[in-house]
């Protein structure tokens, strides 16, 4: 049988909804707790920090819990959410706006009430209150109507913008029910330290890592089967560990696997049809690597990235003073006058070359081979160079001599 829908179900791609969103049981069983406590009008204890390397499900997430405020809404209060980034609400006068709802605008303020045409038009600028007074309207609008406030690329934040969102969220929280989600990569965390340290010490942190195998596996079987095509044992092994856990390969894979099918009006799909497409699969991931490392070989990190990625061969996880180690030592000879080994470690976090999960003080590799596209692409160059003795080009802080692995 050919797949029934004609549309692809799987989506590669950045905050696109998977058909099935596999493996974050443990966190959404969480937040369904938090907002049905908000809808009985409890304050949740402390605000939520989700954060993890790019392409691992956050803003999918953050999608998945405006959906569930919409359902409880049904129940005792009627929750509300605003989800959003920093690019749309660059400050806090614009926030505003939309924290406090119309509705609550027009009952607290009836003279900034104007009639337009098209019906009633708010003419309201929030400059023109109080913050202390914002905040009080705020708290009485939570108890009415709680609200969830999902704030996406939170990393990308300004220090002042953050740490004046933070202290409205802890002022309205102690007195209503308000939630505030931020989701980010693994820089936010560096950037909540520098600005609201006990706010990132009572906040509740979640680790938006890579799935297991089985929810790996259920991520790519359940909606093939949905449309009337199985995957066999082997081939999705392969599948599953080609993939990496990583929620945007198996989207790709699926997608790869699922126009096949309909392609070829297949019913099952073997190792025969996993390896048709794996080229397919493969170019689209080299595409991504290339652009990460092409960034860091513009920030001049390149060397001291094939040295982690060097280290990263051998452990699973390293420590945050052996990695600066590993980067003082491979820098540019000018770059420490300009920013510390610390800030450097900082803008390899940011790029999601390493992080460390919220429940470990350990570092590990933060896209999965990454690190190998990174030492191949270094063997292939160091290569390059020895076939052309004559152009040999000097090398950075001896980086010719490190072991890049078989
Ligand atoms: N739990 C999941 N199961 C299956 N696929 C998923 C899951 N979560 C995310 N995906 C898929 O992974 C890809 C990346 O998801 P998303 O854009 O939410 O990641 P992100 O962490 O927000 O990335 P970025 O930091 O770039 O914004 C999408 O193609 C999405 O469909
Ligand atoms: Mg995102």
């Amino acid at each position: 049988m050919t797949p029934k829908k004609i549309r692809n179900p799987f989506r590669p791609g950045r905050g696109a909804t998977p058909p099935y969103l596999a493996g974050r049981e443990n966190e959404q069983g969480r937040i369904r707790e938090i907002l049905a406590d908000m809808a009985d009008g409890d304050s949740p204890a402390a605000d939520i920090v989700m954060y993890g390397p790019r392409g691992m499900g956050k803003t999918v997430l953050l999608n998945w819990v405006g959906g569930e405020v919409e359902k409880t809404s049904k129940h005792n209060l009627p929750l509300r959410a605003i989800q959003t980034t920093p690019t749309i609400f660059p400050s806090l006068e614009l926030l505003w706006n939309k924290l406090i709802s119309d509705d609550w605008k027009k009952k607290i303020w009836p003279e900034q009430i104007e009639l337009g045409a098209l019906g009633n038009k708010i003419v309201w600028n929030s400059k023109a209150h109080n913050e202390d007074d914002l905040v009080s309207v705020l708290i009485e609008e939570c108890k009415e109507r709680p609200l969830v406030l999902l704030m996406d690329e939170a990393h990308t934040m300004d220090s002042r913008f953050c740490q004046d969102l933070l202290n409205i969220s802890q002022q309205v929280n102690q007195n209503a029910p308000f939630l505030l989600v931020l989701a980010g990569t693994p820089g936010l965390s560096h950037l909540l330290t520098t600005v609201g340290a006990s706010f990132v010490e009572r906040s509740e942190k979640m680790g938006i890592a890579r799935l297991d195998a089985q929810a790996t596996a259920d991520a790519i079987v359940k909606p093939l089967d949905a449309d009337g095509v199985t995957v066999d044992t082997d081939a999705l092994e392969h599948v599953v560990e080609d993939s990496q856990h990583y929620p945007y390969f198996i989207q790709l894979w699926g997608a790869a696997l699922w126009d096949l099918a309909k392609e070829k009006e297949l019913q099952k799909l073997t190792a025969q049809e996993t390896a048709e497409v794996e080229t397919k699969v493969e170019s689209r991931r080299l595409n991504f690597y290339e652009q990460r490392r092409a960034t860091l070989d513009e920030l001049e990190l390149l060397p001291a990235a094939v040295a982690i990625a060097a280290l990263f061969q051998d452990t699973e996880t390293t420590t945050r003073d052996y990695l600066k180690e590993i980067i003082a030592d491979n820098l540019p000879a000018d770059s420490l006058a300009t920013q510390s080994v610390n800030e450097h470690l900082q803008t390899f976090i940011r790029h999601e070359f390493i992080w460390n999960p919220p429940d470990s003080i350990l570092f590990e590799a933060g896209i999965p081979s990454l690190m190998r596209y990174v030492l191949d692409k270094q063997r292939e160059h160091v290569q390059e160079r020895s076939s052309k003795p004559n152009q040999e080009i000097p090398a950075k802080n001896g980086n010719s001599d490190l072991d890049l692995g078989p």
